[in-house]
Parts: C-alpha cells; structure tokens; sequence
C-alpha cells in the first residue's frame, strides 16, 4: 500500500524512508496492527460514557495547526485536549508564517520551541505530517494529508459503526459488509476507514465511477464495484463520500445528474437496504449531491438509521483515546482502561 503515498514521504531519491515511531506519533493506520486499533477503541468507547475523566494531560499543551479547512476534526481535537485537562493552542494555517515562505518543518519546530507537547496537523501534501514528525521532538497526530489518511477519522467511523451494530465488547466487525460510495480515490477517509475495517475483520467494497474508484483501489484490500444497486442490498453500512471538486476539478464526473443518477444515496435507493443497515458520512456532505437530505437525516423507521452526528460524537472520544496514548502512555493504571 506504500503506493499511495507520493512525494510527501517518497521525496528523498524516490525511496520509502523509515516511518517515524508509532508510539510517539499517530501518522496513519496502515501499518498499526488490529490490537493496537482495538485498545484504542476501548478507551475510546470509555470516553464515550459521560462524566470526568480525570485531568490525564494536566500540564501538556496540544497545538493544532489546520492548513485546510475542517470543523469536525479541528473542533474536536480542541475539545478532546480540553476534555482531558491539557491547554489547547489552535492555528489556522493561512495566519501562520508559511504564507511567507517559511517551510513546514520549520514553523513545526517554532511551534514545538514554545513548550507543545503535540502537533495535531492537517496539510496538503500526503506525508506532511511525516516530514513533521522526522523534524520535531514532540507528537504529531496526522488530522488529514491530502489524498493519503486521515487515521483518526478511521477509528471514529469503526466506533461508530461498532456501537450501531453492538460489537464495542471486541471490535470484531467480521460478518459486516460496509459499503464505501463515491469519490474514493480523492478520499483520506476511505483509505483509513478501509484499513482499520479490514483489520477488524469486515468486508468492504468501493463503490464509484471508474475515474474516482478506479480498480487499482484494490490493493486497499477492500473489493471495486460499479453497480451501486447491486451493494445495497447486502451492506450494513453505507458510507457516502463528498465529490472532492476542489482537488480534481470534477474531472471523470461527466455531470451531477449522471453521477447522481449512478452513486447518489437517494430516498429510493435507501428504501432498498437492508431495514438494520446504516447510513454514515465523514462530513461534510453535499446534501441534494451524494445523499439526499432526508437520508442523511434517516430515523431508522421510514428510512434507514443516519449515524452521521454519531460519528461527530465518536470523533472527539477517540481523540481523546489518540491523545491518552501518545501524551501519558495510556490509561492510568495500564491496561485499556475497563473496570
Ligand atoms: N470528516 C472531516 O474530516 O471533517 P472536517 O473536514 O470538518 O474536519
């Protein structure tokens, strides 16, 4: 799956350099094995409960640094440091010194000289957060490289998916089908959401037009289909993704109708899934494009259940679960964190 990073992590003479330590740095998920995935998810399932979960980061200070824009994930990222008693610091890319020629590593490390103990970073390139990570002593979570990963946003959609479908005891998904709809190839969060489900033991078919789920997605581990129609009927979930416009251009979408026509989750089509189904999107979502407005708002009685502000929910418990882990080593007392 190395194929999919570009110049970001290839750029020294084109050869994949050594992946910065995974217990200091949440980068992407390829590579992190299924139990490594699992216990963060029990801690984050913990997060999910309310109450106080103590003052974990007291004294440690989390920057996050979005050079594109975002809500969910930059909010929550914020929220779970707060949550877990850190201070948060947060800085939007076009106000910081990279509009005057300054590099990444370098406003990195000026972040870093501060006093922060991690950098939460969301960046064009795919790698970016790599190329952080060689060049800084603190943490650096990767909140969405370009085209590559968004690893934390993977874990949210297995959380959320785990507890619509009663598998939060051991995060098994194996019998589960999830159906992965659209834009593929331009998608971070397909990319993540099919490594961790596969860890985890589901099946997962990409769904597309050839341009944006071209077969080579394969290598993903997840199967390529066209006949969205044909998926329906036997997925448990169904992700929609949003058309990336803004990264192609719209290049292989011959029109909106057509590709409505083709990939959309329309009220007719969602009257054929399965009645447990579930219906899920990363955000944001293009209401009337993708998915139609009240399918994304689906109840689970006249339509199947929408689990899209779930998923914003499990967001902010497993950034807190991310954090946990690479800024205190995990739960108090070791262990996953269950009583
Ligand atoms: N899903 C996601 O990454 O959303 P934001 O762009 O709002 O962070």
């Amino acid at each position: 799956m190395s194929t999919i990073l570009d110049d970001g992590v290839r750029r020294r003479g084109g050869t994949l350099r050594a992946m910065p330590d995974a217990t200091r740095h949440l980068l992407q998920l390829e590579g992190m094995d299924a139990e490594s995935m699992r216990a963060l998810l029990v801690r984050a399932e913990a997060f999910m409960r309310p109450g106080d979960h103590g003052r974990i980061l007291s004294g440690k200070t989390v920057a996050t640094v979005f050079f594109e824009d975002s809500t969910r994930t930059r909010t929550s990222f914020v929220l779970a440091a707060k949550r877990l008693g850190s201070e948060a610091i947060d800085l939007s890319g076009s106000g910081t010194s990279l509009s005057k020629g300054e590099t990444l590593d370098d406003t990195a490390r000026t972040i870093e000289a501060m006093g922060v103990d991690a950098i939460v970073v969301r960046v064009k390139q795919a790698g970016g957060p790599h190329l952080i990570a060689r060049a800084v002593g603190c943490s650096v979570l990767n909140a969405g490289d370009g085209k590559h990963e968004h690893p934390t946003q993977g874990l949210l959609d297995v959380l959320a998916l785990a507890r619509a479908k009663g598998r939060t005891n051991t995060f098994d998904l194996t019998g589960l089908t999830v159906a992965i709809v659209g834009d593929v190839a331009a998608s971070r969060v397909a990319r993540s959401d099919v490594v961790a489900m596969t860890a985890l033991g589901a099946e997962v078919v990409l769904v597309g037009p050839p341009a944006q789920a071209p077969r080579s997605l394969s290598v993903l581990g997840a199967k390529v289909e066209r006949d969205l129609d044909a998926v329906l009927g036997r997925a448990d979930a169904v992700q929609l993704l949003r058309v990336q416009f803004e990264r192609h251009g719209g290049r292989g979408i011959a029109s909106r109708r057509e590709y409505r026509a083709g990939y959309a989750l329309t009220v007719a089509r969602a009257r054929r899934m399965r009645p447990d189904a579930v219906v899920m999107h990363p955000g944001p979502m293009n209401r009337g494009m993708e998915i139609d407005d009240a399918v994304a708002d689906g109840d689970g009685i006249e339509l199947p259940r929408s689990i899209v502000l779930d998923q914003v929910s499990c967001g902010v418990a497993v950034r807190m679960a991310a954090l946990e882990r690479l800024l205190a080593g995990g739960p108090p007392g070791g262990g996953d964190g269950t009583e």
